[in-house]
């Protein structure tokens, strides 16, 4: 089931998402997180409370969702590098609990399944999720099987373009290829928590809510999770009934 909460702006979701993550910020739990603009303002909420409230991750772990296949995680762009950057680095969990998939070695499909493997052993208690303007989660697009687990996939021209912001606008240094966690392992997830916020997610936010639950949107598969809540802004929202 999906629960919808609707609020004005970017500010004010990332208020209503720490409010549904502080609930979640105790030992022994796992958090799923994810990168790109959308989770910033949640992340320097958890920072702040970390710092102002003694909040402690000593004993909590974490699985990122993605990672781009071929840069090393010392590019500013690896997701690596962001998780650390934004928030790791700035609270105080462990290095060998905050997991993020690697997207460099030889046997990629190898790696992807110890992922899941270590994630079915520390199941996902939130899972935080952004929304592609294709309707993506993760790095999983249009067409991704329902059922899929961690795999190495080619990201849509659509989405090379999004993220060409954070590649000089030069779409020739975007990477063309990712591993993600797939559909499968998301679902997995005990709770989920989307965040979609301005008016390029407005599409993929009607398709994933009211649209048939069909792999041309992947975001409609949570139509069939038991526990979503999905913050929308004003403009994301605007396409809904
Ligand atoms: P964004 O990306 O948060 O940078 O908009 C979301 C996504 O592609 O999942």
């Amino acid at each position: 089931m999906i629960n919808i909460i609707r609020v004005k702006d970017y500010e004010e979701a990332s208020d209503k998402a720490f409010e549904v993550m502080k609930d979640f910020l105790k030992p022994g739990k796992v958090l799923g997180l994810a990168t790109g603009s959308t989770p910033l303002g949640l992340y320097a909420r958890m920072v702040k409370d970390h710092e102002e409230n003694k909040t402690s991750y000593a004993d909590i772990r974490s699985f990122n969702l993605d990672e781009y296949v071929g840069l090393p995680i010392s590019h500013p762009e690896s997701y690596y590098a962001f998780m650390h950057r934004n928030l790791f680095d700035k609270i105080d969990i462990k290095e060998e609990n905050a997991h993020v998939p690697s997207g460099l070695g030889d046997d990629l499909e190898a790696q992807a399944k110890k992922y899941d493997a270590m994630i079915d052993e520390s199941p996902v208690d939130i899972q935080l999720l952004g929304i592609g303007s294709d309707g993506h989660i993760a790095f999983n697009e249009p067409g991704t099987p329902f059922n899929s687990g961690t795999h190495v996939t080619d990201l849509a021209e659509s989405t090379i373009k999004d993220n060409c912001r954070f590649f000089d606008n030069d779409i020739s240094k975007v990477p063309t290829q990712a591993v993600t966690q797939g559909i499968g392992t998301i679902m997995k997830a005990r709770n989920i928590l989307l965040i979609a916020t301005g008016a390029n997610k407005a599409q993929a936010v009607k398709d994933m809510i009211e649209g048939p639950i069909d792999e041309a949107c992947p975001a409609s598969v949570l139509q069939r999770h038991p526990n979503v809540t999905v913050i929308v802004d004003e403009a994301a929202a605007a396409l809904l009934k």
